[in-house]
């Protein structure tokens, strides 16, 4: 459903502009061919100037050869009593296989874009697996949660979303995300001055973006895809494109070298900025205070927690799985 929304706009240049011409190259499974040869039909009948290759296959070292961009969508959704464990373990397995293919056929600056769940986990599973690869090429999409939250700031503020800026997801894409009503700015003020509602941005507003997924679920009987496929259009767009003065974007990155002391070696969501050129660099004039500080710490002990769970998939040793009992994906509820 994401690839099929996602799919259409990349081929018709939006993202990467009218001068570059584009491959499609699309992984699937052996169940899920079919659908994927209809898709390339599509595709390929639509007649988009730039689209210049259509393929698919179910071999990622195939599929993956000298990728630019991966756009890793699929994944297994949490079944009813499944344990959240074993689901880290069942698509983690995907990402390591996955990253063992980017690494041994992808273009070296391939740039990894990770959006099945839990996203952050899958990407530091991916990146492991994929050490001939810059750790700095992986992403985790949390850039859905980022709309998300700019949506609501602009709602309360009787604003249109333009006017929000400097809007930070910090962490997991869970339940323990923590958006950034500090530092993100409406007008170029800072929230807290527009918006002088503390209880309901440290509550109704922080629950409603940590728990938007899981509502949509609940609504739609299925996880969100159009407004996940035009969150990955952003992320790309945030990276090939100059970051407008004054702002910044999210994205679930690498954290070694990261100047918040937020723990190294996971992939957390942080404030980025770009020159364009694909890559990204953390923005530094970012504050903090107790509340903001204490709800970032929670949802690292929640990554540093899945990444133990993942132990064996990142070539560390025996996995020890010990999730605080709250921890869920935004769809879970
Ligand atoms: C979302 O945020 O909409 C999804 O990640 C929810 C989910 O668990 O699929």
């Amino acid at each position: 459903m994401i690839s099929n929304h996602l799919l259409f706009r990349l081929a018709s240049g939006e993202v990467f502009g009218p001068n570059q011409p584009i491959a499609l190259k699309l992984l699937g499974s052996q169940r899920s061919i079919q659908a994927l040869e209809g898709v390339a039909m599509e595709l390929e009948d639509s007649l988009f100037p730039l689209l210049r290759e259509v393929s698919i296959g179910i071999d990622p070292y195939e599929v993956f050869q000298d990728a630019e961009w991966a756009l890793l969508i699929g994944a297994k959704p949490r079944g009813p009593g499944m344990e959240r464990a074993a689901l880290l373990d069942i698509n983690g397995q995907i990402f390591s296989e996955q990253g063992k293919a980017l690494n041994a056929v992808a273009s070296r600056n391939v740039k990894v874009i990770v959006v099945g769940n839990p996203c952050n986990t899958n990407a530091l599973i991916c990146l492991k697996n994929a050490p001939n690869i810059p750790a700095k090429n992986f992403h985790a999409l949390t850039r859905l949660d980022e709309n998300r939250a700019k949506w609501q700031l602009a709602l309360k503020a009787g604003v249109f979303y333009d006017k929000v800026s400097d809007v930070t997801i910090w962490g997991n894409h869970s339940t323990t995300q923590v958006p950034d009503f500090l530092n993100a700015k409406i007008d170029g003020l800072p929230v807290k001055e527009v918006v002088k509602d503390t209880k309901w941005l440290e509550e109704e507003f922080t629950e409603k973006v940590q728990k938007r997924g899981g509502v949509l679920i609940q609504k739609w009987g299925r996880s969100s895809a159009a407004s996940t496929a035009v969150s990955i259009l952003d992320a790309i767009r945030s990276l090939v494109t100059p970051t407008p003065e004054g702002d910044w974007f999210s994205s679930g990155v690498y954290t070694t070298g990261n100047p918040y002391r937020i723990a190294k070696d996971i992939v957390f969501s942080m404030p980025c900025r770009s020159k364009g050129d694909g890559d990204y660099e953390l923005v530094k004039d970012v504050i903090f205070d107790d509340y903001l500080w204490s709800r970032i710490k929670k949802t690292e002990a929640e990554l540093l927690a899945e990444k133990k769970c993942v132990a064996h998939l990142t070539g560390e040793g025996i996995a020890v799985c010990d999730l605080p009992g709250d921890t869920m994906l935004p769809g879970e509820m």
